[in-house]
């Protein structure tokens, strides 16, 4: 079983999809940790409700507070094997992307390598791609590395946006996909089907 942690820091929607993954046998995983820069947000809600261990990454004063270096040892005790990144926005040090190498993934709502990097995260994705006039969009899941969406690609869901009226249309239209993207890659996770060869990344079938 994939002894998982994931980050969050809001509305957690993508956080409920992997749980309901793992309820419904899709993927052979557990959710071991949640890490939140944010003391108060649905997702950290719902760790409280189903007692998953959470820490806080902000918020000196709160008791749940912890430092990168100190999520290290907690994630080596709980045997953390791979740390997703369900809509955590704020910048992960590198001495701790260095450490998790290849274990750390990402799911972000725009087809990169467009429409990522500084600044590029919630609805500011969903507005530049709106205005640009892109027919086509859609989540990518990638590894991440110490700068902003720019570690490898792992899997991408092109989403037809033509008829989209306003940038929430396209969220929406883009969120479904990040649903099922974002587990189906977990589980080839659990499955050992991620290889990396010539540089890039394979999922096997
Ligand atoms: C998602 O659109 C994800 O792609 C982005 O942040 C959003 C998080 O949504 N990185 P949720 O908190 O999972 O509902």
């Amino acid at each position: 079983m994939l002894s998982l942690a994931v980050f969050v820091s809001g509305r957690g929607s993508n956080l409920d999809a992997i749980l309901n993954s793992i309820e419904n046998g899709v993927i052979n995983a557990e959710v071991k940790a949640v890490v939140s820069n944010k003391l108060n947000c649905p997702a950290i809600d719902k760790a409280k409700d189903l007692d998953i261990p959470y820490f806080f990454v902000s918020g000196t004063d709160s008791d749940k507070f912890i430092e990168y270096n100190e999520l290290i040892d907690e994630f080596t005790k709980l045997n953390i094997q791979l740390i997703v990144l369900a809509g955590f926005l704020k910048k992960i040090p590198a001495s701790f992307t260095d450490f998790y190498h290849n274990k750390i993934i990402n799911i972000h709502p725009a087809l990169l390598p467009s429409f990522g990097g500084k600044g590029m995260y919630g609805m500011n994705v969903h507005k530049a791609v709106f205005d640009i006039s892109a027919q086509v969009s859609g989540p990518t899941v990638h590894f991440v590395n110490s700068n902003y969406d720019e570690g490898k690609i792992i899997a991408q869901k092109p989403v037809d946006i033509s008829k989209a009226e306003s940038p929430e249309d396209i969220a929406a239209l883009v969120l479904k996909e990040e649903h099922k993207l974002l587990p189906f890659v977990i589980k080839k996770f659990a499955e050992n089907k991620i290889l990396i060869k010539h540089n890039r990344v394979y999922i096997e079938d």
